[in-house]
């Protein structure tokens, strides 16, 4: 291809991609709105109160998307969730997204007995999760999130009503007492 020809593709991909990153930057501000319907259940700042419901604050945004977005397909099913994920359009869930990762996380505590026979059992977590398991690329933050929520995260991973990737098969791996113990663990960081 002659030179000036590749320069100009260049210049048009560039100018494409930048356009898309206009148009799709996510906007916290505009997500602080769409979030008042979100607080109710996932806490006033993000943190939740409730053992029922996860604590989205500080979660990492690629992951908050990623599952807003199975909901919405209906790929994660969730009587609740499907429900208000159906009204989010795809700026909506970029902007709440980067809204609850722009929080930051309280611990949810869990049972200091329950929590300290789990800690050795994260070892294999945090090849994935994080050193701190603070969250890491696609992989979800799960420090101080609600145990009783990891607990039945797990549980469904391992009877596979919810698919999970790698997490199917490590979840299967794990006795319903590991699952206790691991998820007060991850609650009590
Ligand atoms: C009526 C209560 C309720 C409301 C309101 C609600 N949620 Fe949820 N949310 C839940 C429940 C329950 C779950 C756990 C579903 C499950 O068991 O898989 C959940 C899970 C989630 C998850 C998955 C978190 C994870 O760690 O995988 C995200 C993301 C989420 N909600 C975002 C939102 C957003 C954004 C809104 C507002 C637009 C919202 N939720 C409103 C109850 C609610
Ligand atoms: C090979 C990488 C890998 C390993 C090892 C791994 N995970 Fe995961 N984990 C993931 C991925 C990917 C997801 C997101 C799954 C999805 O898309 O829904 C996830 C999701 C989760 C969730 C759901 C979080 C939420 O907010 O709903 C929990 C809980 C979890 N992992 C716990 C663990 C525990 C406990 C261990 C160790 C016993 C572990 N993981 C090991 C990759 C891994």
């Amino acid at each position: 291809m002659h030179p000036i020809q590749t320069y100009g593709l260049a210049l048009l991909f560039c100018s494409i991609f930048a356009t898309n990153n206009f148009v799709s930057a996510a906007d916290i501000d505009a997500g602080k709105s769409k979030a008042v319907f979100c607080l109710g259940c996932h806490g006033s700042n993000g943190n939740s109160k409730s053992p029922q419901y996860p604590t989205l604050a500080g979660q990492r945004a690629h992951y908050l998307e990623a599952q807003l977005k199975a909901f919405k397909s209906g790929q994660r099913t969730s009587s609740v969730m499907q429900g208000m994920a159906a009204n989010l359009t795809v700026q909506d869930i970029q902007n709440v997204s980067a809204y609850f990762s722009s929080l930051s996380t309280e611990s949810a505590g869990g049972d200091p007995a329950l929590a300290k026979k789990g800690e050795s059992k994260t070892a294999m977590c945090k090849g994935c999760h994080g050193t701190s398991v603070e969250g890491r690329g696609n992989f979800p933050k799960l420090a101080g999130q609600q145990p009783k929520y990891i607990e039945k995260q797990l549980l469904n991973f391992k009877n596979r009503s919810r698919k999970g990737g790698p997490m199917n098969a490590v979840a299967s791996s794990l006795s319903e007492q590991d699952i206790k113990e691991i998820a007060a663990y991850l609650g009590s960081l």
